[in-house]
């Protein structure tokens, strides 16, 4: 593969949305920041320049990083932050990604408006599994706020609330004209009748899954999270928080303007009710009448668990010999995880206002992740003792009834720690991720960091350990990076543990990942100098 170097400086710029201006931090200007386009195998050399005043790291989600944990990006997880002023160097080797994912910023909330869509063709000669489009076209679902947006977690830690949800759902930076003063800038895709476009679709919404769907036209799935797919047709897609999908677009319809739509998928109350939709245009060229207002396309409405689940059910990975399924048939490590939202006291040293002196947390088999202030990447390998704990739980501390009709009072409150689980080199892992209504239920965006995984299973209500495992996908499941944990329900998924470091978990509804919903894999070394992390870089950012 080639290398391709980059510059990416980080900085404070305007931005006029909604009526009004104000300062965003962006990569180069950019909102939303520049496309990385790569082909399978390359090698991408990133430096990176914080001119902002605030913290910054980059994480390339989606990208595997084998051997490779330093350029990662998680914040304290494996490296120290960019202080401003400072910079720091990424190397991204590709390996089996083909498709698109993306890269955001993983400090605080900046990755509200630091990230773009980062694209990988297939090798030089090679083609796309699907028919060649005549177009490609990134489209990130983004938001847009009125206030400064790094300032949101610490406000919402004080009254111990749900964090204030975005003014506007975007379309490549954009709210389009259903929002007041964004007519003009509206995303417009030009079409012309008879060609095939491919949507390069990347959900950068920090709170809320999407509903998303093209006025009158059905869309063909032919990828996700950088991996293809068995090609399916759909009249909307669902896209949680942290996923990328590859979609065709035929322009088979008569010449007009069809809106193209996005509206929140948030299977339960609280946060993520929002029932606003953005939208941008997709417009046929040619002589004809414009009508006065675009087509738009009925999308499920906002808690609609059943039409999500009707869309996610149909993703089968290729497993042809060019792109094979490696699913493990045999598991030696197998693991159960409850995902909660939790309520703990409002204490002195985290004085918050929250009703009842509460407010919320949430965790993973009951434990609310600690990010610690010197990052656990090193302090792994140069064995500085005192940073983490090797004592994640396997299990939940306690069974009951995950769908929450009786709520045992001892899981309403998670204990805290910066616990990470160990696995041996190549270990054969499944996880059942159980959701749970300890306090409310919710869909759980799930995703893993450098590993892809298959999801050989998923059902709604409680995991059973008997009867589910029959009906196991093992042939042609989806490889994903990112999966929805459905509302109340489970996914099992299966991974060999080939890719030594250390990689967090967690869930990418950013209020959850606040609130502790995370936990870190320690994948040990293995015996050949092949499956050992590479050495640090030579200048790590100071913690
Ligand atoms: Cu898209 Cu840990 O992140
Ligand atoms: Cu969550």
């Amino acid at each position: 593969g080639r290398t391709r170097h980059h510059k990416f400086v980080v900085k404070s710029s305007p931005y006029t949305r909604l009526c009004s201006t104000k300062e965003i931090l962006t990569v180069n200007g950019k909102f939303p920041g520049p496309t990385l386009r790569a082909r399978r195998g390359d090698k991408l050399i990133v430096r990176v320049y914080n001119r902002a005043k605030y913290n910054i790291t980059l994480h390339w989600h989606g990208v595997k990083q084998p051997r490779n944990p330093w350029s990662d990006g998680p914040e304290y997880v494996t490296q120290c932050p960019i202080q401003p002023g400072k910079k720091f160097t990424y190397k991204i080797q590709l390996s089996s990604e083909e498709g698109t994912v993306w890269w955001h910023a993983h400090s605080g909330w900046a990755r509200a408006t630091v990230h773009g869509a980062f694209i990988i063709y297939p090798k030089r000669g090679q083609h796309y599994p699907f028919p060649k489009p005549h177009a490609e076209i990134p489209i990130i679902l983004g938001e847009w706020w009125k206030q400064n947006v790094m300032e949101i977690p610490g406000n919402a830690n004080v009254t111990g609330g749900e964090p204030i949800l975005s003014n506007a759902l975007t379309i490549n930076g954009e709210p389009g004209y259903l929002y007041p003063c964004s007519k003009q800038g509206t995303f417009k895709l030009m079409v012309k009748q008879g060609r095939r476009y491919l949507l390069r679709i990347i959900n950068a919404v920090l709170e809320e899954d999407l509903f998303f769907a093209v006025a009158n036209h059905r869309l063909t799935i032919v990828g996700k999270d950088g991996c293809y797919l068995k090609p399916f047709k759909t009249d909307y897609i669902m896209i949680a928080t942290g996923q990328s999908m590859d979609v065709l677009l035929e322009a088979d319809q008569p010449p007009s303007q069809y809106a193209m739509s996005a509206r929140a998928y948030a299977s339960a109350f609280g946060a993520g009710f929002d029932n606003t939709s953005t939208a941008s245009i997709v417009e046929y060229h040619g002589k004809y009448h414009r009508p006065t207002s675009p087509h738009s396309p009925p999308l499920p409405p906002y808690n609609a668990t059943k039409a999500a689940a009707d869309f996610t059910k149909h993703y089968r990975t290729l497993a042809t010999k060019h792109h094979p399924a490696n699913v493990p048939l045999q598991v030696d490590t197998h693991l159960f995880f409850t995902l909660s939202v939790n309520l703990i006291n409002c204490t002195r040293d985290k004085p918050c206002t929250g009703p009842l002196g509460k407010r919320f947390s949430a965790s993973v088999n009951n434990v609310s992740f600690v990010t610690p202030s010197f990052d656990l990447l090193q302090a792994y390998y140069y064995g500085i003792k005192g940073v983490y704990e090797e004592d994640f739980p396997r299990k939940p501390p306690y069974e009951f009834n995950y769908t929450g009709e009786r709520l045992p009072f001892n899981l309403l409150t998670p204990t805290f720690g910066t616990k990470v689980m160990v696995l041996d080199y190549n270990a054969s892992v499944e996880i059942i991720l159980q959701g749970t209504n300890v306090l409310a239920s919710d869909h759980h965006p799930i995703h893993i960091h450098g590993y892809s995984f298959y999801v050989v299973g998923w059902g709604f209500g409680k995991f059973d350990p008997k009867k589910d495992p029959l009906r196991y996908n093992l042939v042609n499941p989806p490889e994903e990076t990112t999966v929805g944990v459905p509302n109340n329900g489970w996914v099992a998924i299966r991974f060999r543990a080939d890719n030594p470091g250390v990689w967090l978990m967690h869930c990418h509804l950013e209020r959850h990942q606040t609130w502790g919903m995370g936990m870190v894999f320690l994948v040990k070394n293995g015996d050949s100098p092949g499956s050992r992390i590479l050495r640090p870089p030579r200048h790590l950012p100071k913690c």
